[in-house]
């Protein structure tokens, strides 16, 4: 196998806010992180979160999803835009596509996405309300493999949130939110050490070994490592 080099090269898409994005530029300017940040790809010309990747000084671009005809199209010219890069890491951070079968095969292994729910619960939209109705005792964030089911890849690590009696969708997303800021950078450091790796059969495995779940840091500990 050939070592990656080192720091790992990575891409990150956003579609929006960006505060994902925004902590691990943190992490990569607090040394907690070793990966180059070589291109920050919105979909979405007004994402904010351009703003903050312009202000790190990255290089920013924009694959305008409403300029293609379908799906198919634009994810051809993201994954162009993308290999000028040569990531051998994308990072979906709020990136808020469906990808196609084609793109997602294309960086099987060298994907991840972080998403607001502990998976497999509540894929999609609107988690926290969802979460709320459902009556959960626990919500949380999951950092997982991108596959071709939606969400629905190797989850690797999740965070727990306990859900209070007076939460709101808004009051909860922002204790998850705090955690994913946590997560995102955890995990990304564990691929860019290469202790975090999906094997051939699609498994995610952790320091050489399966993982049957994902790792779980509760919202009062410390972060594992
Ligand atoms: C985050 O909560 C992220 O988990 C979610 O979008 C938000 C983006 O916030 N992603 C998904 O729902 C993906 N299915 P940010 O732009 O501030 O990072």
């Amino acid at each position: 196998m050939i070592a990656a080099p080192s720091p790992l090269p990575v891409v990150i898409l956003i579609s929006g806010r960006g505060s994902n994005l925004q902590s691990i530029i943190d992490a990569v300017a607090q040394q907690r992180l070793a990966v180059d940040i070589r291109a920050v790809i919105s979909n979405r010309p007004a994402a904010a979160g351009l703003q903050r990747a312009r202000e790190a000084g990255l290089a920013v671009e924009v694959v305008d999803h409403t300029q293609f005809p379908d799906r198919q199209a634009f994810d051809q010219a993201l994954l162009t835009c993308i290999e000028r890069f040569q990531p051998a890491l994308v990072v979906l951070a709020g990136f808020m596509r469906i990808l196609t079968a084609g793109f997602v095969h294309h960086y099987q292994g060298r994907m991840l996405n972080i998403h607001p729910s502990l998976l497999p619960a509540f894929p999609g939209m609107n988690t926290h309300r969802r979460a709320l109705q459902a009556g959960c005792s626990q919500h949380g964030a999951s950092i997982h493999f991108v596959t071709e089911a939606v969400d629905g890849g190797p989850v690797v690590l999740q965070a727990q949130v306990p859900v209070q009696p007076d939460d709101t969708a808004t009051t909860l997303a922002a204790r998850v939110l705090e955690q994913e800021h946590r997560l995102y950078p955890l995990a990304i450091s564990w691929f860019a050490e290469q202790r975090l790796q999906l094997d051939s059969s699609g498994q995610a495995t952790l320091d050489g070994k399966v993982l049957t779940g994902p790792v779980i840091v509760s919202q009062e500990s410390e972060t594992p490592c």
